[in-house]
């Protein structure tokens, strides 16, 4: 039987190295990092092997486990466990640990606003007092979008999904405060994407 073969995604062969510079900055200690909307697996991968102070914790939606799992088990890496199912609308029933960083990549602009309140409302819920959220994506500013290639690819997000679409960054900061968290950083990133740097309120 042939072996089944890792999804893969070009635009994590680019961006992975240019997200690893600003989390090898921000997360200089040990940590547990929790990722929501692993997608292919590259990027877990990519980081659990270049940031060895983290432990890196893929997950994602049920359909999107088995190739994920293809490209950890390649890996083997002692800080890279199996992925785990965690669909952001289902909660974190079940789920017991609570980390230190979550990060998610390209998630938001994918999915509609009720997906990116559950991604916040999780991401409280199983951060430590203290502990940052990483989001990287593309998003708008002052209602315009930052790139000709922004204004394209959200054309497209919408024609396959109305609810979907690249967010104004200021609305995302302040869904981001209603659950306790600051907006510390937004590091400008290759090809008119951005990180945003949240951290979970210490009370
Ligand atoms: C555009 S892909 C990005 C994947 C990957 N993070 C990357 O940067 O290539 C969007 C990801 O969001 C995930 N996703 C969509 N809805 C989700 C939900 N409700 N809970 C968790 N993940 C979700 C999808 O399964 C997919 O992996």
């Amino acid at each position: 039987m042939n072996k089944p073969e890792k999804p893969f995604s070009e635009a994590c062969e680019r961006n992975q190295e240019p997200i690893r510079e600003v989390l090898g900055a921000v997360l200089t200690e040990p940590a547990q990092v929790l990722e929501l909307g692993s997608g292919t697996g590259q990027h877990a991968v990519y980081f659990a092997r270049h940031l060895p102070n983290l432990t890196w914790q893929p997950s994602d939606v049920v359909d999107a486990l088995p190739g994920i799992e293809l490209w950890c088990r390649e890996a083997n890496l002692d800080n890279l466990p199996d992925p785990i199912v965690l669909d952001v609308t289902q909660g974190a029933e079940g789920l017991d640990a609570v980390y230190d960083a979550v990060f998610t990549a390209n998630t938001v602009h994918f999915v509609s606003w009720d997906v990116v309140r559950a991604l916040f409302e999780l991401s409280a819920e199983k951060l430590k007092k203290g502990g940052d959220l990483l989001i990287y994506g593309p998003f708008n500013e002052a209602g315009l979008y930052t790139s000709e290639g922004n204004r394209r690819l959200d054309a497209w997000l919408q024609a396959r999904d109305p609810e979907s679409g690249i967010k104004e960054r200021g609305q995302v900061n302040a869904l981001a405060a209603e659950y306790g968290f600051e907006a510390v950083s937004c590091f400008e990133m290759p090809a008119n994407n951005q990180l945003l740097q949240f951290r979970l309120s210490a009370d």
